[in-house]
């Protein structure tokens, strides 16, 4: 039995830190996500988990690791994988890793934005299937940013971040979020309901998080109010839209391409008939996948562990013991 339970092979040498502090830790070994016999076995008498968006971490996780179970550090933003409820009754810290993934998750909206706008998938297959046989006025051509609105809905860090790659484009940045916020007034964006935003934007990108309210936020009524030549992103969470929604969107051309680097479901396998699509781009949920974002992610649930045990408080704790 070890101390610590970590669900995946990270990059970086953080995990040293633990070893360091005498921790003894178990590192899944397996490319897939432990399922949910072998995490329930691997946790038990753990003080400490490290988790990721795909481990399912709800009461029976919890009870499976026991009363030693001091905190579960997320190595991610998102954590509705995590039942933060069972995780206060039970008394465990529950921390995630928010602000070292920003830049590197907008840098990726931002390149599915424009993968789908000027329709670099479709043309790089074109090359590579041996197609091009001439420069033609038509060929390709695609959506363009200079001058064009874009629609940030949820401007926290990620959607901050986006907004300010839109600004180096000359777009115009609309929001929505509960509240405006005078951070983004400053630099000139403009606070609009959801709905307006949806009709005024000729780009969509969602950057909310996935709760109860935010599950469907983008359905068919939501789609409707997009104009036809909209582009619509999604590096937030697969559940966020309603993918059969989207499909019918896209079939009726009510807007005119999608980008998704979160899928519902997800894994997307290759069957899917979204991927039919030639105005879609799918990418397999690599938003934060920089190298150094990924080292940066594993460290921050790595010195959370290390604080909770030595009986600190860790940083970004989402549930207090
Ligand atoms: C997160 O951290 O929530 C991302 O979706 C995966 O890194």
């Amino acid at each position: 039995m070890s101390d610590v339970f970590v669900t995946r092979i990270w990059p970086g040498d953080a995990g040293d830190k633990l070893s360091g502090a005498s921790l003894s830790v178990e590192v899944w070994q397996d490319y897939e996500a432990p399922n949910r016999d072998e995490m329930t076995g691997a946790v038990a008498g753990v003080r400490a988990l490290i988790t990721t968006i795909e481990d399912v971490v709800d009461a029976k996780t919890m009870d499976a690791a026991g009363a030693t179970l001091k905190i579960i550090a997320q190595a991610g933003v998102g954590f509705d994988n995590i039942d933060l409820d069972a995780a206060r009754s039970r008394g465990i810290w529950v921390t995630n890793a928010p602000g070292v993934l920003d830049e590197c998750t907008a840098d990726l909206a931002f390149a599915l934005m424009m993968a789908v706008a000027r329709r670099i998938p479709e043309a790089a297959a074109y090359v590579k299937e041996d197609q091009w046989s001439g420069w033609h006025p038509s060929l390709f051509a695609g959506a363009e940013f200079n001058g064009a609105t874009v629609g940030v809905a949820g401007l926290g860090r990620i959607g901050m971040a986006f907004a300010r790659r839109c600004e180096g484009f000359n777009m115009n940045v609309l929001y929505s979020a509960r509240t405006p916020k005078d951070a983004a007034d400053a630099r000139g964006y403009s606070y609009r309901s959801l709905d307006e935003l949806l009709t005024e934007s000729d780009f969509v990108s969602l950057h909310v998080p996935l709760t109860t309210e935010t599950r469907g936020l983008i359905g068919d009524r939501e789609l409707s109010l997009m104009k036809s030549s909209a582009i619509l992103v999604n590096t937030a969470r697969g559940g966020v839209v309603n993918t059969e929604a989207l499909m019918n969107a896209l079939a009726n051309q009510t807007i005119a391409g999608a980008g998704l680097d979160v899928t519902d479901p997800e894994p997307m396998r290759g069957d899917h008939p979204i991927l039919k699509f030639s105005n879609v781009v799918v990418l397999p949920h690599v938003g934060s996948a920089g190298l150094q974002t990924r080292k940066n992610m594993y460290e921050l649930a790595v010195n959370n562990v290390l604080l909770a045990l030595a009986g600190d408080v860790p940083r970004h704790a989402l549930v207090t013991p």
